[in-house]
């Protein structure tokens, strides 16, 4: 979809965009427009009782022949002096949704320059419309339903200029955004570790981010035996994939932002194998995928930061090679650990990435973001990530980088305590807890014991947040696309 900024004479339009407050009056455009239909679509708004001109409620009014329009569609306001930038992008979302649903294909937006709406937040309601258009419909031979009809919207707006050029900046946003719900949607019979890593080279390599793949025999060779041994039972052999992006050029001393991702492309729960919910196990590489599309945002942005990734994917497999509840394996940081549930595979192959970039690279600041575990829905439910981190500045960071972004988190604890619950009597640790409480602690608290000391060090556990069952207003009912927009900023301000 085209989005554009300013006035355009050349396009002929089929839908109008007015926008009202709460008390229906119409703006200066809005009456241009109205005396050439005779007051028309004043009157069909003052007599429609249950159009309230409320946040984001839309009344699409037919217009007669004459008029250079098909359609006018009234996008309430509510009281335009509350619309922050989360606000504007939540109304760009429903505008959207109502424009499909009215068919519209070009559609200019008359901005009302003398209302109390800034020209700025323009912005916001444009990306948001770009987010909540988005549509996977790569396995659809039929049009179906869910069909986006909208081709382009020009926001009639005096500042056009700066608009466009801003807009520029938001639009690569989107696109990591939309790429992070293109991998997690994309079911695990084409998505898997090898051609995951295809994909991200694919994608980053062009805009300057230096991508490494490790395959299984180089993983051998390094030592990674938790990452192997999660993905052994697959036919589709694990990867390593390392990013690093530098912005900064020869200035740079060295990344100091690290990220790293859970890649599990399929999670059946392995010989702990899953008893529900394991269709829904295609989006367990949703923290890989974040960290996607947080270094495209960067790369394309051509931020000014230099940052080191790496994404552990693996699928998580029942087969005769799969490992077994009871191994012991030797992790990259050569800590041994006892496997007791197949199924808590996420920490196993997290805490090889985290040793990996912490040992190559030296960096000093990492995050990790990964569906770690069930326990996380049902602490926070499906709306907040939560985030432990044994840092409290890197926490203000983190929670100014989110409100800038709109994404909710939810500081958790991690404790001393739990290092009791994870002691075992024949290997340095076990994969699972002694007992059934605080599981997402308890699962930071294993990742916490590959963090050096000196690290500053933030875990993301983003298993409700990666997937909707419904639609808001900045996506459908599927893939959220988390993380990638909240972690770009954070990079840039840790
Ligand atoms: N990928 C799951 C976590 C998950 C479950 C995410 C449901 C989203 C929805 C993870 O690998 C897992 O299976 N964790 C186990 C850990 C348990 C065995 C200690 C879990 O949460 O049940
Ligand atoms: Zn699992
Ligand atoms: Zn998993």
């Amino acid at each position: 979809m085209k989005i554009l900024f300013g006035s355009d004479s050349k396009t002929s339009y089929d839908t109008a965009v007015i926008t009202v407050s709460d008390t229906k009056k119409l703006g200066a455009k809005a009456d241009i427009l109205d005396s050439t239909l005779d007051g028309f679509v004043g009157h069909v708004i003052q007599s429609t009782p249950h159009f309230k001109a409320e946040f984001g409620q839309t009344l699409t009014i037919p217009l007669p022949k004459k008029s250079a329009y098909r359609q006018v569609l009234v996008l309430g306001l509510g009281t335009p002096k509350d619309l922050d930038d989360s606000k504007a992008r939540r109304l760009g979302g429903k505008l959207g949704v109502a424009l499909n649903q009215a068919n519209a294909k070009k559609v200019s937006y008359l901005f009302e320059d003398h209302s109390d709406v800034k020209p700025d937040l323009l912005l916001q309601i444009a990306e948001g419309l770009l987010r909540r258009n988005y549509h996977f419909g790569q396995y659809q031979t039929k049009k179906d339903a869910d069909k986006r009809t909208l081709e382009s919207i020009n926001f009639n707006s005096d500042a056009g200029k700066e608009l466009n050029e801003q807009f520029l900046h938001i639009e690569k946003t989107v696109a990591g955004i939309s790429l992070v719900k293109d991998l997690v949607t994309t079911p695990p019979n084409d998505l898997y570790p090898e051609s995951f890593a295809a994909i991200v080279e694919k994608e980053l390599k062009p805009l300057g981010v230096k991508v490494k793949i490790f395959d299984e025999k180089k993983l051998e060779k390094m030592g990674a035996g938790a990452l192997l041994a999660v993905g052994k039972g697959s036919a589709r052999p694990p990867r390593l994939v390392v990013l690093e992006y530098n912005g900064l050029g020869k200035d740079s001393k060295g990344p100091s932002f690290g990220m790293v991702g859970k890649g599990i492309t399929f999670d059946t729960g392995g010989n702990n194998i899953k008893t529900s919910m394991m269709e829904e196990m295609k989006f367990d590489m949703g923290g890989a995928a974040s960290v996607t599309g947080a270094m495209k945002i960067l790369a394309s942005q051509n931020a000014k930061v230099h940052v080191v990734a790496a994404l552990a994917m693996a699928e998580n497999m029942v087969s005769n090679n799969a490992y077994r509840p009871s191994d012991i394996i030797t992790s990259l940081s050569g800590q041994t650990i006892e496997v007791l549930n197949t199924d808590a595979e996420g920490r196993l192959v997290m805490c090889d990435a985290l040793t990996y970039i912490q040992e190559t690279y030296g960096v000093k600041k990492i995050i990790d973001i990964a569906t770690l575990t069930g326990a996380m829905m049902v602490a926070l439910g499906l709306e907040y990530a939560g985030v432990f981190t044994n840092n409290d500045e890197l926490f203000e960071t983190i929670s100014g980088a989110a409100k800038a972004s709109g994404e909710k988190l939810w500081r958790m604890p991690l404790d001393p305590v739990w290092a009791e619950e994870l002691k075992n009597a024949a290997a340095d640790m076990q994969n699972i807890s002694k007992s059934r409480w605080a599981g997402s602690a308890t699962a930071a608290h294993f990742l916490q014991n590959f963090i050096k000391e000196d690290v500053a060090w933030a875990h993301f556990d983003i298993a409700g947040v990666v997937w909707a069952n419904k639609a808001n207003d900045l996506h459908g009912a599927g893939a959220t696309g988390y993380g990638a927009a909240l972690l770009a900023k954070l990079a840039e301000a840790a």
